[in-house]
């Protein structure tokens, strides 16, 4: 996937990285250490390669089984790795039930509507327990569905959202969470990818002060997913004012449901969580990837549930009494693992805030955190900068104080970083910069936050377990401290792994461990490094910054985006010929996709057109994919061979000059044209 990177731009990306001057460090604060739940060096000793796999009993064991494994890896797959065979579990009552006895009374989830003259909600343990035992009842009893089915819920940031989630894990159901920002059409693509019978959705919900008709969507996603051959009998809705239908969309008799009517049948009802292999599946999240399909990472359910709940102890740092604030979406692998499962695994108190950060201003989260004493923050760098820009003074005016912060998603800048660290953190804070991807399940590398210093903009070594290392293109190792840039591998498996891309084994190998494997047939883990697609260098003291990805993936404000995903929407306009999509730095966003198109012979350019292929994109993808720029070219720059030149797309893009050599080019005279076209925006 990789050796042929001619077209991408991990060159341009590196070179900018490795000019980042090396940063100091920052220590973590003596009275942080005194509470931190790791402390003790030692853990890396415990999970080293030498007492590899049975180390990650140690999280394993801070979940709750109905039967022990008798395998804790099983590698005779590889690289399917199975973890903890033979093990029974429940997500759900993990999550929730085995809390009861001691925190039934305390705040589980605080949900804040966007809207800022409404309340937060507190939802306690047992309420949570109440709401998804009757909400499973109604998926078992009313829908029929049972352990293994695939169901997709494609809703907003509200409760009803985990409480369905969690309902699907009782009964061993795979849930197939759709960010709520992905248009019909995206979602529909996945329902038919994942073959759900079933949406779960809501009928609005509240974005930048408006009331959003969410119901609509499901409409496009049923006739897409049926065009994909997959049929869907139910949708169940969720009311976001329960009793009222706050939806302009008609619903259709027998196979729509509102979710507030039916449950009037389940109060009281109580659904036994079923004792599920550890080896059994949670859930699929779709990401993008080099090609135009989306694919679906499948995670298990003892080997991810292990995963998220040791790390949420030990590297967010959650104790029972902490109020804990993820800021990102729950659609997304952030969301699945460090709002829901970790965070609830460890009977946290978990917030869920419905809206953007900077609604109704910039002081929102500050707010927030003041008024729910929020101590463990969680958001992505997009968020930070957009937070600094707008309101870089805000943080001071509210009384708040954070123990712990989290960034992941993104490299982030030094400069941001240290905003973050000094305006939000009011220098009291840790920050660990958590590197780690969908497929991942949970963090890979990070600082401990109270073992580490922390550097700005490096992530830090592997987390206990994790053994990441960077190879160049041949496979050679590169040493610490060399400067370079490679990519990053994970040499072991680990719990929280995906077990597969849903439905395509092949891809999963060539994609993740082709590369770098040596030995097809090999069950010895040792010869599958995991490929994680990102660029890497690794500093003399054994803390990773990763540089972005190497691939065709763009990854727009946190969002994960493939190029090929973009470039497709864009032929569905039918003047366009030819479409390419390159990511330009965006001192918000970090990336944001910039779109060529040519257009077929006699069509001439207009503004209608550029405005029909961010269209597409949105109704494709989703709003939050919408480009800036569309540029319609004369043709495309290409080699040859004829294939179109996307690095000198991307230089251009970056209004840089260094192009290079372009004279080997088919034709070399339409560089000039278009970077005049891009100048002149
Ligand atoms: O390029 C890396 C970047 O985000 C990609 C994974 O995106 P996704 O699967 O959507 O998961 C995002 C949240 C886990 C990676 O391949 N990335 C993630 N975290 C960091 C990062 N880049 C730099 N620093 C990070 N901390």
């Amino acid at each position: 996937m990789v050796e042929k990177k001619t077209e991408g731009t991990e060159v341009s990306e590196a070179e900018v990285a490795v000019h980042w001057k090396e940063e100091g460090y920052y220590h973590p604060p003596r009275d942080f250490i005194a509470q931190a739940n790791m402390t003790d060096e030692s853990i890396y000793k415990r999970f080293s390669l030498e007492n590899f796999p049975d180390c990650f009993k140690e999280y394993a064991d801070l979940l709750s089984w109905d039967q022990y494994w008798h395998t804790t890896l099983d590698t005779s797959d590889a690289p399917c790795f199975k973890w903890f065979v033979g093990g029974k579990i429940n997500a759900s009552y993990n999550c929730i039930d085995r809390h009861l006895a001691k925190y039934r009374n305390k705040a589980a989830i605080i949900f804040v509507p966007e809207p800022e003259d409404a309340d937060p909600v507190s939802i306690t343990y047992q309420d949570l327990y109440v709401r998804v035992n009757e909400f499973a009842a109604l998926l078992r009893d009313f829908v029929g569905l049972k352990a293994g089915d695939r169901v997709t819920i494609h809703m907003p940031m509200v409760t009803e959202l985990p409480v369905s989630m969690l309902a699907c894990a009782r009964l061993g159901v795979i849930h197939s969470v759709v960010f709520g920002g992905f248009s019909g059409q995206a979602c529909g693509d996945r329902v038919a990818d994942s073959k759900s019978h079933v949406i779960i959705t809501m009928d609005g919900y509240y974005r930048n002060g408006q009331l959003l008709d969410h119901k609509q969507k499901a409409e496009e996603a049923i006739k897409i997913a049926e065009k994909g051959g997959q049929k869907v009998d139910k949708v169940l809705i969720w009311q976001r004012h329960p009793g009222k239908y706050s939806s302009e969309t008609k619903l259709v008799e027998g196979r729509d449901f509102i979710v507030n009517d039916l449950l009037k049948k389940y109060v009281g009802k109580r659904v036994d969580p079923v004792p599920m292999p550890a080896e059994g599946i949670l859930f699929l999240m779709y990401t993008s990837g080099t090609t135009g399909k989306p694919k679906a990472a499948q995670h298990s359910i003892g080997g991810y549930l292990t995963y998220v709940t040791g790390t949420s102890k030990y590297v967010q740092d959650i104790h029972p009494e902490d109020v804990y604030w993820c800021m990102a979406d729950i659609g997304w692998i952030t969301g699945h693992s460090y709002i829901v499962y970790g965070p609830l695994a460890l009977a946290a108190t978990s917030v869920i805030y419905e809206g953007v950060p900077t609604y109704p201003d910039a002081g929102r989260p500050w707010r927030i955190a003041q008024r729910l004493n929020v101590n463990i923050f969680h958001t992505a760098p997009t968020a930070i900068r957009g937070l600094r820009k707008l309101g870089p003074d805000e943080p001071a005016k509210y009384n708040y104080r954070f123990k712990h912060m989290t960034t992941v998603g993104e490299p982030i800048e030094p400069e941001v970083w240290k905003w973050y660290y000094k305006s939000v953190g009011k220098e009291k804070a840790v920050i660990v910069d958590t590197w780690w991807q969908t497929e991942n399940g949970g963090f890979l590398c990070s600082t401990m936050p109270a073992i580490h210093p922390m550097k700005p903009g490096s992530a830090g070594p592997g987390v206990p377990g994790i053994h990441p290392v960077i190879f160049d293109e041949d496979g050679k190792e590169l040493p610490l401290g060399s400067n370079k840039a490679g990519n990053v591998c994970i040499r072991n498996p680990w719990p929280g792994m995906f077990q597969t891309i849903w439905g395509d084994r092949a891809r999963y190998v060539s994609t993740y461990f082709a590369k770098y494997n040596k030995k097809k047939d090999s069950k010895d883990w040792r010869d599958w490094p995991y490929m994680a697609g990102d660029a890497a260098m690794l500093a003399a003291d054994g803390y990773f910054r990763i540089l972005g990805r190497v691939d065709d993936v763009i990854n727009v404000a946190g969002h994960r985006l493939g190029t090929k995903e973009l470039e497709s929407c864009c032929l569905v306009v039918p003047e366009v010929a030819e479409a390419a999509v390159v990511p330009r730095n965006d001192e918000l966003k970090g990336k944001i996709p910039d779109v060529y198109v040519a257009l077929k012979p006699g069509v001439k350019p207009s503004k209608e057109i550029e405005e029909a292929v961010k269209k597409a994109i949105e109704e494709n993808i989703g709003k939050f994919a919408r480009p800036k720029d569309v540029y319609i070219v004369p043709d495309m720059p290409k080699t040859r061979s004829g294939k179109i030149m996307r690095r000198v797309l991307a230089t251009l893009s970056n209004r840089s000059d260094k192009v290079g050599d372009v004279t080997t080019l088919m034709n070399p005279e339409v560089v000039e044209v278009i970077k005049k076209m891009v100048l002149e925006r």
